[in-house]
């Protein structure tokens, strides 16, 4: 028995089948508006029951990467226009992934070449981004010391992610993300070891997932908590951000109030830390009692293992991400059993149509 093939209703949504394309950032906008290949490359992905887009960036501060697509100005907006209307006339779903980077930017991403903002001064060590090398040429480089938020700003900042999702809704947008995951702004509050604040978002678990949850409820006020889903990495210990003894209840905290709040999904990344599983079905079933609305699964996710937790009613959808860039028919090649091509990893950020829009569909033999 399959179950990834099912329709499956996310809300007033009805998804197609229950494989969704994970986020990717692609680094193809060299001027931070959504182009015609970045419509076209979702355009051939839209078979997928629903596609998350690429962490884009709310405003120039939450920037962390260069040519990423952003939704803060009105020309970004049409840009994205041209995207979900090319997903949706082939019959297909798709959220904007809404991102903060925080502390994980570069001053020549950043307005004024001002310092990147966080819960706090604590640098992320060893951490690299796509940005700009003082000679104008793009490549990895370390990211700049951050500066704290003052607390005004993080209000500030809420209401940044708030008029986001007001310009993906104009955009044609089914819903948004809030990019909950990854060592991000949101995971920077939540962890203590990058959140030393003493104001009202530092401190408890309580206060360090204050701001995640003021913005699902600020742009739930915007847009309908039905249009609100979340990602988030429990244990992913990414950058120099190491676990910590209250991970658990920090995580099974969010799960009780984003049940409350009736959020569209939570999105669950394992990262694989250390090449295990550590979202596996202990903590899966811990996390759905208290959450019984739609988890999605993603990383090194398999169709079986797909249907395994399908069945066992611990998710409800899964995510492909690697997968879904070299084979754009990928819910066909699953479907099927066809088999997959390998993705071109030097092309995954940057460049042009090459690795990007230029993948086939599978065709069959005798076709
Ligand atoms: C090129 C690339 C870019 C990614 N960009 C993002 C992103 O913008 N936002 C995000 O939440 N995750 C991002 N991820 C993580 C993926 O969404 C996904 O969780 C990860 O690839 C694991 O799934 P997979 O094993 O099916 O590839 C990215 C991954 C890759 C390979």
């Amino acid at each position: 028995m399959t179950l990834l093939f099912d329709t499956y209703q996310l809300g007033d949504i009805t998804l197609g089948n229950r494989m969704v394309m994970a986020p990717m950032t692609r680094a193809r906008s060299v001027d931070t508006v959504a182009g015609p290949h970045t419509a076209e490359y979702y355009r051939q992905r839209a078979t997928a029951g629903l596609i998350v887009t690429e962490g884009t960036p709310i405003s120039p501060e939450a920037q962390g990467y260069a040519y990423v697509p952003g939704i803060w100005s009105d020309v970004q907006v049409a840009g994205w226009r041209t995207v979900t209307d090319a997903v949706h006339i082939e019959g297909g779903r798709i959220f904007s992934q809404l991102w903060h980077v925080g502390r994980l930017s570069h001053r020549s991403l950043q307005p004024g070449r001002q310092q990147p903002v966080g819960a706090s001064s604590v640098p992320a060590d060893g951490g690299k981004t796509f940005a700009f090398n003082d000679d104008g040429t793009v490549g990895f480089v370390d990211v700049s010391a951050p500066r704290p938020l003052s607390t005004q700003e993080v209000d500030r900042v809420i209401l940044d992610f708030s008029a986001a999702a007001a310009n993906a809704d104009d955009a044609g947008f089914d819903g948004i993300e809030l990019h909950g995951a990854n060592g991000y702004l949101f995971e920077q509050f939540l962890n203590p070891s990058t959140n030393t604040r003493t104001d009202r978002y530092g401190g408890s678990i309580r206060n360090r997932a204050r701001l995640l949850l003021e913005t699902v409820d600020c742009v739930s006020d915007k847009i309908g908590s039905s249009h609100v889903g979340i990602r988030l990495s429990p244990f992913s210990e990414l950058f120099d951000m190491p676990s910590y003894p209250e991970a658990i209840d920090t995580y099974l905290h969010l799960a009780s109030e984003l049940s409350r709040r009736e959020i569209a999904y939570v999105h669950l990344v394992d990262q694989l830390p250390a090449g295990s599983r550590v979202i596996d079905v202990d903590t899966l079933t811990g996390f759905r009692a208290e959450f019984p609305g739609t988890i999605i699964l993603a990383g090194g996710m398999t169709r079986e293992l797909a249907d395994d937790l399908i069945d066992k009613n611990l998710i409800d959808l899964t995510a492909f991400g690697q997968p879904f860039i070299s084979n754009p028919d990928l819910v066909d090649r699953i479907r099927y059993g066809w088999p997959l091509t390998p993705p071109d990893r030097d092309s995954y950020y940057g460049g042009g149509t090459a690795g990007y829009v230029d993948y086939p569909r599978y065709v069959p033999a005798g076709v």
